[in-house]
């Protein structure tokens, strides 16, 4: 069976753009593939770090990954800081990846663009060797992330490929699966911007949180900017606000763009945003309820020991295998 990873880190509550673009599309693959799916915890303190909404905000990402449907008796769920070899591994890719490739990563430049020298850390510059250490540390087949992480996981491949070259082979070479529709969910303020969890300046009217109260959600998508032109169409470049909306539309509707055009042709914006926000409101009503419920009990923490455990059993052998090959022999041992 071929292995599946992905991943989330706990920088904010979860946007519907996580949803849609990583976790939604991952729910029908957990029958074909060995699943891993993990809270990048480490990523999380590359900017800054409040110790205990940390806590709390990992909790959250793993009870959201049960509420929006993710079956851990299928999927290997745990917490990235709690498997040592993550960042063990890491200290050893980082030694082979170039300074040249990680100046060129697009994340990295728009982050650190926001901030001053003083406040950029090494680790917000190495992250994505962390998160190549992730996936090569478990011999992943396909990771399937929303487009945003696609120069990541294109890293990751280099990184293991080079590796493979100086001390043979070692690594599996992943591939990256972006969904085809909803690989970007836009900001519902300024389409031309991803839907972020992690902005507290966008997250106010752009982005829908899974954990928004759902008058508040209703309010977001009615007063999403749209255009001018009151036809109800998909047109990404001439029409990015309406084409966003129509996407959550079809991904939370299961209707495609025709289905759509058909539903609302003739009908004013208004009508349209009223049928996507009730659909919104739907799903997060009863994400919502899963949610609190998942939150109150004790069994995310079984679900998490359980995961870890297998995590452990796969990457403790690929661990150790690098460490023979980069010669540090005392391992053998
Ligand atoms: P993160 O936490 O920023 O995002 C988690 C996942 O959600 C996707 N995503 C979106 N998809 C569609 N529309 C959006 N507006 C949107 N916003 C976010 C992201 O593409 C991602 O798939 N570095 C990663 C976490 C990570 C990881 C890994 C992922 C760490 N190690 C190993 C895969 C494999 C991150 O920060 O994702």
């Amino acid at each position: 069976m071929k292995r599946l990873l992905t991943a989330i880190k706990p920088t904010g509550d979860l946007t519907l753009g996580n949803y849609i673009g990583a976790i939604k599309p991952i729910l029908k693959m957990q029958d074909e593939y060995e699943m891993y799916m993990f809270v990048a915890n480490l990523h999380a303190i590359t900017i800054s770090n409040n110790p205990e909404e940390l806590n709390i905000k990992t909790k959250k990402v793993a009870a959201t990954y049960l509420a929006c449907g993710i079956d851990p008796i299928k999927t290997n769920i745990f917490i990235q800081s709690e498997n040592l070899y993550h960042a063990n591994l890491s200290w050893i890719l980082e030694c082979g990846t170039y300074i040249g490739e990680l100046n060129r990563m697009t994340q990295y430049k728009d982050k650190s663009k926001k901030l001053n020298d003083s406040s950029i850390t090494c680790g917000l510059y190495t992250y994505p060797v962390l998160m190549a250490s992730d996936i090569l540390l478990y011999d992943t087949d396909v990771v399937p992330v929303g487009e945003d992480q696609r120069q990541h996981v294109e890293l990751a491949r280099n990184i293991a490929i080079r590796f493979n070259g100086k001390y043979g082979a070692t690594f599996k070479v992943p591939e990256v699966v972006v969904p085809k529709q909803g690989a970007r969910i836009k900001n519902l303020q300024d389409p031309t911007k991803k839907m972020n969890k992690s902005d507290s300046d966008t997250i106010a009217k752009g982005s829908i949180l899974l954990l928004d109260d759902v008058n508040v959600a209703r309010k977001k998508i009615m007063g999403a900017v749209t255009d001018s032109q009151m036809v109800v169409k998909y047109d990404v470049v001439n029409k990015p606000g309406i084409s966003n909306l129509m996407t959550i539309y079809s991904c939370l509707e299961g209707k495609n763009f025709d289905e759509i055009e058909k539903e609302f042709d003739g009908k004013n914006y208004g009508a349209f945003k009223v049928a996507v926000a009730n659909s919104v409101v739907k799903f997060l009503t009863d994400f919502q309820t899963k949610f609190n419920k998942i939150m109150n009990s004790k069994e995310l923490d079984n679900i998490l020991d359980k995961g870890l455990k297998k995590a452990i059993l796969i990457s403790k052998p690929k661990y150790e295998a690098v460490v023979r090959k980069v010669g540090f022999m005392r391992c053998e041992r």
